[in-house]
């Protein structure tokens, strides 16, 4: 390649071993594009340090391959329970079983990323960490566990990474040109220095009298740069309800004008403004209240973080935010910098993508669930989703960044099947999925099974569904309104009923999309295909399982759920 031959002399023709420690293999495993990213980050740093980068997706990565490895680096996320993200759990599975490899040679590296809310925290890279410590590698870096606001600690891996490798390889390496390809993304905006982007439209897609407030935006990517795939996210930086850091301040009786550390760079912000834009103050987590309790003067909060009371601290984060804990805990000692020190950076949230680039290309639209309820005798509310709702109206602004899925897309071939399911908000990458299909002719079928409440208000986009039916870009449609009538009718019912023709369709070549709740919705969605599958196929339940793995390793069982 052309590339190539900006490699200086010196470099091009290096001793065999120096050339092996010169290989890094980097293996991400992502859910939602984050570990990804910063795979794709690091790989760009070796390459201008004149390494050799294997970058892949645990996903596409055979992993015997492993043995031949001298160094890795392994990047990856952890959802719900502690388990791998979808494109990671045949690795994973592979490494941590019998057949795994003795690794005596390997120097590695693990990232991290998590949520440590969950109590389950960073749980696969912290197996990945351990068992290939067991299998005989060693550690270039030690593992760093992130959390949600990831970006610094991120970095400070990259940078022990780095420095790791040189000490192992022996060489402190001369900088060189990038041997492969450079980011070639055309635009400066991205998660760290995210675009204001123009509300164009903001509407309740629900009906008078429903439950639900689902908000259907429209934003504007003119002088963005942005461009985006059917299956992407856009991340939006929410801001705190300021009333909510008006009560905090008043209730510990601090000065909003106050200036207060942020981030590790020694920048600063007025304390109300800091409470607002910069920390989270809605969730609580076990890490932050065991750093609360060294400013908490009542004994209580020390007995709660104590060993042995994990149950009871479990249940006390639930539904509980920054103002419940200080009005729980008084009285409080230190500054309002040292309290503040405590807390995380208020995180992006990621909505999926409900328009195509292709058919509106300086927008994107997003379908946001107003997230309202009450708990512990308050009224609490979604942070971003309600700041959508009820405090942006058009005109005004939102800083956002578009966040790749590469494992949510759409068949190259417009004539493959695809079978959607997405309830409520989950519905969002099928509109834009059935608009892409559109503009660019797709002429493949195409499934729906939309579900919400009910028929009268919750019919979210019912008229582009109604179109795309006339029009063949979508051939069928099933509907669950589940609070219609005396039982609960779900989208895996509407499923089972036609149990014959969705196995035919998967048998047929159909890519199959679920979008939306992970937590009850996609796990009893799965229990619903394994059934489908077991009962048409005349198959076991294990056989079953076996061909959804199949089809996931194949892309064809592809899940963007949250
Ligand atoms: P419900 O609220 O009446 O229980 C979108 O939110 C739709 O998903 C609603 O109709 C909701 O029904 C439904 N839903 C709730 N739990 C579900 C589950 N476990 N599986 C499928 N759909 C579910």
């Amino acid at each position: 390649s052309e590339a190539a031959t900006t490699v200086p002399a010196e470099l091009s023709a290096p001793s065999e071993a120096a050339q092996e420690n010169k290989e890094v293999t980097v293996l991400y495993g992502s859910q939602t594009g984050n570990s990804q990213q910063l795979a794709e980050e690091i790989s760009r740093k070796l390459e201008d340090k004149a390494y050799h980068v294997t970058l892949a997706s645990m996903h596409t990565y055979k992993p015997k391959n492993i043995k031949d490895v001298t160094n890795l680096l392994l990047i990856v996320s952890t959802h719900g329970e502690g388990e791998p993200p979808d494109n990671a759990i045949a690795f994973h599975e592979f490494l941590l079983g019998r057949k795994a490899p003795k690794l005596a040679d390997l120097h590695f590296s693990v990232l991290a990323l998590g949520d440590s809310s969950y109590e389950f925290f960073c749980q696969t890279g912290k197996e990945l960490d351990q068992r290939l410590e067991e299998l005989g590698g060693t550690r270039l870096y030690p593992r760093v566990d992130c959390d949600i606001d990831f970006d610094e600690d991120a970095a400070e891996w990259m940078a022990g990474v780095v420095a790791g490798l040189e000490k192992a390889t022996g060489t402190s390496s001369a900088s060189s040109t990038a041997l492969l390809s450079p980011d070639t993304t055309a635009t400066t905006y991205s998660r760290t220095n995210p675009y204001q982007a123009e509300i164009l439209e903001n509407i309740n897609l629900n009906g008078r009298g429903s439950n639900k407030e689902t908000r259907h935006l429209e934003l504007s990517l003119e002088g963005s740069g942005f461009t985006f795939e059917p299956g992407d996210s856009v991340g939006i930086f929410p801001e705190n309800d300021s009333d909510l850091a008006d009560q905090l301040i008043a209730k510990m009786g601090w000065n909003g004008d106050e200036s207060v550390p942020i981030g590790k760079q020694g920048d600063v912000l007025p304390l109300r403004e800091a409470l607002i834009r910069h920390f989270e103050i809605t969730v609580l987590t076990k890490p932050l209240l065991e750093k609360a309790s060294l400013l908490s003067k009542n004994n209580a909060l020390k007995e709660l973080v104590a060993a042995g009371n994990e149950q009871q601290l479990r249940a006390y984060l639930e539904g509980r935010d920054i103002l419940d804990l200080v009005r729980d805990f008084a009285p409080w000692e230190g500054t309002a910098g040292d309290f503040t020190a405590i807390l995380r950076k208020i995180p992006p949230r990621l909505y999926s993508i409900a328009s195509s680039y292709r058919a509106n290309e300086d927008e994107v639209h997003l379908t946001v669930g107003a997230v309202r309820y009450d708990a512990h005798g308050r009224k609490r509310a979604g942070v971003c989703s309600v700041q959508c709702a009820e405090r942006k109206a058009p005109g005004e602004t939102l800083p956002i960044f578009i966040q790749r899925n590469p494992n949510f897309r759409l068949p190259e071939n417009g004539s493959t099947p695809i079978l959607m399911v997405g309830p409520g908000t989950g519905v969002a990458p099928f509109r834009a999925f059935l608009e892409e299909r559109e503009e660019t002719g797709a002429e493949g079928p195409a499934w729906l099974f939309f579900g919400d409440q009910h028929f009268s208000t919750d019919f979210l986009y019912q008229t582009d569904w109604q179109r795309w039916m006339k029009e063949g870009v979508l051939t069928k449609m099933d509907v669950a309104f589940s609070r219609d009538q005396d039982e609960k009718v779900y989208v895996q019912h509407k499923m089972l009923e036609k149990a014959d023709e969705v196995f035919q369709w998967l048998e047929d070549g159909a890519v199959l999309y679920i979008c939306g709740d992970e937590k009850q919705m996609a796990k009893d969605v799965h229990k619903t295909l394994v059934s489908i599958i077991a009962q048409q196929g005349n198959r076991s339940e294990e056989e079953a399982e076996a061909y959804l793995s199949h089809l996931q390793q194949n892309n064809r069982y592809q899940r963007d759920v949250y």
